[in-house]
């Protein structure tokens, strides 16, 4: 572990070397100028890095209001630095296209205005990356067309929520906000599908008694994602079983449809092995199937579909990509994820990643929304 937090903090001492040289050595800055830059940026990485290291023991972990507060501050930094690389990187990358492939296309990138601009720019992001959060969940209807559905099923609305994220850095206010819309929307069936709680329990007291105001005729179903596993998972999920949802470990719960039956089936998170928790087990979820039913399958990890698609299920739905949640991850997630959002087909079954109805670290969306999407099931027409 020890190994670990030095290449760390080497790496963003790196990045911060990176960043210091590229925003200063070019520019007609005097020597104050100058100095200044360095101080400010030597300022900001090392709140980060020294932040990183203080969270990094276990214990603490635990929230006081000053810790969170410091967390909250830390990571609008890191936010700030992130979009600071990007833009120093993507200069960087427009003058070498400048100097070897188009010369003369953009100018002086290395004045000291652009320098300003790429220093001011990030805050601009931080203030429209946070007000889509402010905005709370957006609804994002998808149709998915089905050859076997039972008529009984056509028309279905599975309400999809995912990575919420419950924890002193999401507003009570937001999941009043989402709680209000789902009431609104009247589904069948609601899904969560992972990391709805990232923190301690007995710290949302609140929010739980906003989510126990869910219903849905048709029952509300929750697995867990990788990040309940980090702040004592069987409280955790005790408390979503206390407030009405089935928690689905390894399960499969029956609704029925008059003589058609959806099952609707549950893994969780494979972190739950890390943590001496049970993992998922797909063989035990097959004993589970019959034969002519109608199957969907909640699980957190997209990547879990090759595995999954091999057992019969109709619908996976998943989350934990977060689509990016914002710049440039948004761009780059295509790289870490093969299934980074929306609708995919594997095999026979239809996969499909939600974005994330909350957020995750710095308070901020850029280039993805928070989502709450609402699955509507639909017979395949016949194509002759
Ligand atoms: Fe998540």
């Amino acid at each position: 572990m020890g190994l670990f937090r030095t290449l760390a903090s080497s790496f963003i001492l790196l990045i911060f070397i990176y960043v210091s040289h590229q925003l200063t050595r070019f520019t007609d800055f005097t020597w104050i100028g100058t100095t200044a830059v360095i101080i400010l940026l030597a300022f900001l990485f090392a709140l980060v890095i020294g932040t990183f290291l203080f969270f990094w023991k276990e214990k603490n972990l635990d929230h006081r209001p000053w810790r969170d507060r410091l967390l909250d501050g830390s990571l609008t930094v890191m936010a700030y630095i992130n979009f600071l690389v990007s833009l120093v990187i993507l200069r960087d990358v427009f003058a070498f296209v400048e100097k070897w492939v188009m010369p003369s296309q953009f100018g002086n990138l290395y004045s000291s205005q652009a320098t300003f601009a790429m220093l001011g720019l990030p805050l601009v992001f931080l203030i429209f990356g946070n007000a889509v959060i402010q905005v709370g969940p957006r609804l994002k209807k998808v149709p998915v067309f089905f050859k076997n559905l039972p008529k009984e099923l056509e028309g279905l609305r599975l309400l999809h929520i995912t990575d919420l994220h419950i924890s002193p850095s999401l507003s009570p206010s937001f999941v009043k906000k989402l709680v209000a819309q789902t009431l609104r929307l009247q589904p069948d069936v609601i899904v969560f599908t992972g990391d709805i709680l990232d923190s301690f329990v007995e710290k949302h007291e609140e929010e739980f008694k906003m989510l126990a105001e869910l219903k849905a005729p048709h029952g509300i179903y929750y697995v867990p994602g990788n990040h309940e596993y980090y702040w004592n998972p069987q409280k955790g999920l005790q408390a979503f079983r206390d407030i009405g949802f089935h928690v689905l470990i390894n399960q499969v719960q029956n609704i029925a449809f008059g003589p058609a039956t959806l099952q609707m089936a549950g893994i969780p998170d494979p972190a739950a092995l890390h943590f001496r928790e049970e993992g998922p087990d797909l063989a035990r979820v097959q004993k589970q199937f019959t034969e002519n039913s109608f199957k969907v399958l909640l699980s957190h990890q997209p990547s879990l579909a090759a595995k999954v698609q091999t057992l019969g299920v109709d619908l996976q739905l998943s989350g934990h990509t977060h689509g990016g949640q914002f710049f440039p991850w948004n761009w780059l997630i295509v790289f870490f994820e093969r299934y980074a959002k929306g609708l995919y087909r594997i095999g026979n079954m239809q996969l499909y990643v939600n974005q994330g109805t909350g957020y995750w670290g710095p308070r901020l969306r850029l280039g993805t929304y928070c989502e709450l999407t609402e699955i509507v099931l639909r017979k395949e027409p016949k194509t002759e």
